[in-house]
């Protein structure tokens, strides 16, 4: 049997939970969900779920890990042996939503990898406007002898790093990656907002002037868990390879708060730029790619910071996939004794061929095919992983915790290692665990669903 993985430090986990947090989901989803739900509200919505739901399930998902010292599954058979709620369920579900969330995310990826592949090109050197930079990404995108290729590279790539393990793979990629690509988006940012026009971007952000929509409140909840990579057992797999010591709450708050500062800096440049050319504030998948194409050519060796850019992107994509690729492949070594490579390897292959591919063509060839709920198969297994089955899992964790599991270990558990989280009384945990997030998650899902029954 294999040896299970471990991080080499905190450091180490750390670099790589922060590596699984900050990706695509902060620097793509984050603005354009911004923009498809007014701004400021959104933004308030957001960070009110970080704090509230986000925080608290962090920490129970990363001392379930660290307890038990197991996969997702296994964990929540061994925190609570006796309980007839057949709570691994759960952690079943958890491993079926990273397969689905990697299907979509590598299509990203790859249009992400495929304009770093532009910009060494020179195609953007063409575009004046935003309306052409939507135009171009609309005919990349619509191309599967554009988008698959990339794709193929990404998942291979996921797949190998897996196979080689959690120190040599995950650990090491993260460590060098992080810091440059915080540098980049702080002097985009910077630039953006002192652009004529740009610092409107503040205002934008940060004022509120419409209302929240329930498609609004819904998508803050599952952005506040997409972009922390919670709800699906990645913290759970990540906090096992943890030893009893390390002090969670310390983590939870670094992978918060530079996930939050990723988020807003690549918002504020994002918005800052397009205000700054005369564009209105806009949503859709497509606005980091119609934003920034346009404005690299504009700035001084604007080729290079362009490949630099979506290079570095492409690697913290990467971190996420991994992280993604790693909770099914725990699972397999763990319980179903299979090698690390063939796990690896056998599960990204499978969500490729079955998922990944249906996404990759949703927005060319299968674009009309929308009998999902009125949306392309990419847009259909994006909102449910990201709206509802993060959701579920996480309601679930939750539920485990109070229940289950018993506050007081969990608390135990929570506070090893850490002064200051023995410092909140007991009593704030307990409204936490048992009634402010199961109660705002539950408000959630209904206001997802509702999004499906409107007519
Ligand atoms: N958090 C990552 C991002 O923001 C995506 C991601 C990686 C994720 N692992 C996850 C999302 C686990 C949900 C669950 O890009």
């Amino acid at each position: 049997m294999e040896k299970r993985g471990s991080f080499s430090n905190v450091r180490g986990f750390i670099l790589a939970s922060v590596g699984s947090a900050v990706g695509l989901g902060s620097i793509w989803r984050f603005p354009y969900l911004v923009g498809d739900n007014g701004g400021a509200v959104f933004v308030a919505a957001y960070l009110c779920m970080v704090l509230l739901v986000g925080i608290p399930v962090l920490l129970a998902e990363l001392a379930i890990g660290r307890s038990s010292q197991s996969n997702v599954y296994g964990a929540f058979r061994k925190l609570a042996p006796g309980s007839k709620f057949p709570w691994h369920w759960a952690g079943g579900l958890a491993i079926i939503t990273c397969v689905f969330i990697l299907a979509f995310y590598t299509v990203v990826s790859a249009w992400v990898t495929g304009y770093m592949f532009e910009a060494i090109r020179g195609t953007f050197s063409k575009l004046e406007t935003p309306a052409q930079a939507a135009k171009l990404f609309e005919s990349l995108t619509a191309s599967p002898r554009w988008v698959l290729p990339f794709q193929v590279l990404f998942f291979a790539a996921t797949a190998l790093i897996v196979a080689h393990g959690v120190k040599k793979g995950i650990e090491r990629s993260c460590e060098i990656l992080m810091p440059i690509l915080g540098v980049l988006l702080l002097g985009l940012a910077i630039w953006g907002a002192l652009l004529p026009g740009g610092s409107e971007a503040f205002t934008y952000l940060f004022k509120p002037n419409s209302q929240l929509t329930t498609r609004g409140l819904a998508e803050a909840l599952g952005q506040a868990f997409f972009n922390l990579s919670i709800g699906m057992g990645v913290m759970i797999t990540y906090g096992s390879y943890l030893k009893k010591e390390e002090n969670l709450l310390r983590a939870s708050i670094s992978i918060v708060v530079f996930d939050t500062l990723v988020s807003f800096l690549s918002a504020i440049a994002i918005f800052g730029l397009l205000f700054s050319m005369g564009g209105k504030p806009v949503g859709g998948s497509d606005l980091v790619f119609k934003v920034l194409p346009v404005f690299f050519p504009r700035m001084w060796g604007g080729q290079f910071f362009a490949v630099l850019f979506f290079g570095l992107l492409a690697l913290t994509a990467l971190a996420a996939t991994i992280s993604l690729l790693e909770v099914p492949v725990s699972y397999l070594v763990d319980e179903r004794k299979w090698t690390r490579k063939k796990a690896a390897w056998t599960t990204a292959a499978a969500s490729f061929l079955f998922l990944g591919i249906p996404c990759a063509l949703s927005p060319g060839p299968l674009a009309n095919f929308t009998w999902f709920f009125r949306q392309t198969f990419f847009d259909f297994l994006m909102f449910v992983s990201s709206n509802i089955l993060l959701s579920v899992i996480a309601l679930a964790t939750t539920l485990f915790v109070g229940v289950a599991w018993g506050l007081r270990p969990a608390r135990k558990a929570i506070t090893e290692g850490s002064s200051a989280a023995a410092a909140v009384p007991a009593v704030v945990w307990k409204l936490l665990i048992w009634v402010v997030c199961p109660a705002l998650i539950v408000l959630t899902l209904v206001a997802a669903a509702t999004q499906y029954i409107q007519p």
